[in-house]
């Protein structure tokens, strides 16, 4: 079965001069899905999200959203779209809650008591009465998140949204969007924190210097990544490790062997073969952030 799409790009593509910003992006976001567009400071999260967004003229490529082309003289499909980048457009003299109702009343018009549903769903019910112009880094962007959320969006996609916040804040985020997600909306985030990626989607793609690296499960990604023995003589056992079938690498590490490529059950067995019995066996996963940097070594 398939499933339909929220969001696809195409060979999208974004020439600024000399410089490739975006190089063929080809993503698809499932509905339902909460997807991850990893990348360093630099690598065209924020170019691609403007062609998403019909804000920017892709150089070659097309964007779709719920199937519809996106293009900045066609951005009808948007309206199932909230969207989080940069700082969003807010009048400093009003506060959190005048500036929320200013976009409520914005067609298609929502309710107030949507714009105090929101102003809680991003945890800034308390801070609704201040005005914007004393919000700190981490109150602007909870308000972004709720304007994007005020149109009860389809889709949302959102640049970086946990910057500025603190770790208590961005685990938060990453509990409503998640808690979004049951709710069937798709979420599209961008972020250059691994971690985040690591905690908070189900499907990533990994942007280096304007090109997809990778695109998977983010369970896939971190599967297969070896194990460490410990073993009476490592020296010996690397060399026995050495020519198990689908070994990747073998590197003793003081009392250990590490033995990337194949499953601990496979080390098991063929140690035990060649009488030699470990005293540990633990099957290592790493981080995203090991993943990210054997991706981007270049
Ligand atoms: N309007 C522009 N004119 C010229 N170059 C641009 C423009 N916008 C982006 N670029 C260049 O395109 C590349 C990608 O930039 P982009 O802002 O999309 O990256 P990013 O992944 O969002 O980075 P960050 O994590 O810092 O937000 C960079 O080399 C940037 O300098
Ligand atoms: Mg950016």
């Amino acid at each position: 079965m398939t499933c339909p799409i929220a969001l696809e790009t195409t060979g999208l593509c974004k020439r600024y001069g000399p410089v490739m910003a975006v190089h063929d992006v080809s993503i698809a976001v499932n509905e339902g899905e909460v997807f991850g567009f990893l990348g360093p400071n630099g690598a065209g999260k924020t170019t691609t999200i403007g062609m998403a967004l019909g804000l920017i003229h892709p150089t070659a490529g097309s964007a779709r959203v719920f199937g519809e082309p996106i293009s900045p003289t066609h951005t009808a499909p948007l309206r199932r779209v909230g969207a989080l980048v940069g700082s969003p457009g807010m009048v400093p003299a009003l506060t959190g809650r005048e500036n929320l109702a200013v976009l409520a009343s914005l067609p298609p018009v929502v309710d107030m008591r949507r714009v105090q549903e929101t102003l809680q769903l991003v945890g800034l019910a308390e801070a609704a009465s201040r005005k914007y112009q004393g919000y700190s880094t981490g109150m602007k962007q909870r308000l972004g998140l709720a304007a994007a959320l005020l149109h009860r969006p389809s889709l949302l996609i959102l640049d970086e949204p946990t910057n500025g916040l603190d770790p208590a804040g961005m685990q938060e985020i990453r509990t409503l969007l998640r808690s979004l997600a049951r709710q069937g909306v798709t979420v599209f985030l961008s972020s250059h924190l691994l971690h985040e990626v690591e905690q908070v989607c189900d499907r990533v793609a990994v942007l280096h210097h304007g090109r997809i690296i990778i695109q998977g499960a983010v369970s896939g990604l971190l599967a297969n990544s070896g194990v460490r023995v410990r073993v009476p003589d490592p020296a010996q056992a690397a060399r026995v490790l050495q020519v198990l079938p689908g070994v990747a690498g073998v590197q003793p590490d003081g009392a250990y062997v590490r033995v990337e490529g194949v499953a601990s059950d496979a080390v098991a067995k063929h140690l035990a073969a060649h009488n030699i019995v470990p005293s540990e066996l633990v099957p290592c996963r790493p981080d995203l952030e090991q993943v990210f940097l054997d991706l981007t070594r270049s």
